[in-house]
């Protein structure tokens, strides 16, 4: 029997659990295969996408800074990642095409969107911090249970411009003007690198003025960043990005083996085992 190939490409790599999670449900379910750390340079993208074109690999995920830069070497970009423009699971279909497709978006709504309160949900005031690789799967995952008052604000002004051309239901604020922004707040969301483990953190203080608020943030390593012990401090309902990360991997996993694993109590342990 010959050993399936699967895994992610992006650059630095050396923090992603994309390999523990995906070896897990292989070994639970007896699927002779492998999932690795498959670290590039851009010039190389194309290289890797020609393994999945001759099966050399049955599937690879893509992660930061790349989820743009594989479009062009794609035959079809489909699903979420058509609305996003966001690929971060590759495959090959049965026609011989190379498919792009995108379970950041599935990621968010389990992770996180579907745990908001369904009441008045299209009421809810976001704010969104960053415009990276992942911002567009969040605003599209709100849009698509009606959240259309978004506000994005990023470092670099016209990061957060692009976006809005993709998306111009949008606000775009600027970052210096963040903290102000965020006391009308309802949900604010980061989706900066801010707050990751031995990175960089926030050096505004938010301060909290909706009783209702709620903060995600997309960084899980470590599980409770600075932002989230502080807001959690003040009593608002804080999530961290460590469901939405497994839920995308399962809707990856289902899409390259066609069945869904199992997200367990086991799974999640080694994870978190993982992040110390
Ligand atoms: P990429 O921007 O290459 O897609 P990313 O990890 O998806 O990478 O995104 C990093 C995000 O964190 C960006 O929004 C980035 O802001 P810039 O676009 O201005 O670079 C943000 N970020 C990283 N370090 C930051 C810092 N020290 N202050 C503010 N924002 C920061």
């Amino acid at each position: 029997m010959i050993e399936k190939k699967f895994g992610i490409i992006g650059k630095p790599l050396s923090h992603s659990l994309s390999p523990t999670l995906h070896n897990f449900w292989f070994n639970k379910n007896k699927i002779f295969a492998n999932y690795s750390l498959i670290e590039v340079e851009t010039s190389e993208i194309e290289g890797v996408i020609k393994k999945i074109r001759s099966r050399e690999l049955q599937g690879i995920n893509v992660t930061v800074p790349y989820k743009q830069a594989v479009i062009p070497f794609l035959d079809l970009v489909i699903g979420d990642a058509k609305k996003t423009l966001s690929v971060n699971t590759i495959s090959l279909n049965k026609e011989g095409k190379v498919v792009g497709n995108n379970t950041d978006v599935y990621g968010l709504e389990e992770g996180f969107v579907n745990k908001l309160n369904k009441q008045n949900i299209e009421e809810n005031k976001t704010l969104i911090l960053g415009a990276g690789g992942v911002t567009s799967s969040v605003i599209y995952a709100l849009s698509k249970k009606g959240i259309k008052k978004i506000f994005i604000s990023n470092r670099t002004l016209k990061k957060a411009e692009d976006i809005k051309k993709k998306f111009p239901f949008i606000k775009i604020v600027r970052w210096e003007n963040i903290i102000s922004k965020a006391e009308g707040m309802n949900i604010i969301i980061n989706a900066t690198s801010l707050g990751l483990k031995n990175g960089n953190n926030f050096i505004q203080e938010f301060k909290i003025t909706k009783s209702n608020l709620v903060y995600f943030d997309i960084v899980y390593n470590p599980e409770e960043t600075i932002m989230i012990k502080k807001f959690k401090k003040e009593g608002v309902k804080t999530f961290n990005g460590l469901e939405m990360f497994i839920y995308q991997g399962q809707k990856s996993f289902s899409l390259w083996n066609k069945f869904n694993p199992e997200i367990n109590e086991d799974l999640k342990k080694i994870i978190k085992s993982k992040l110390k």
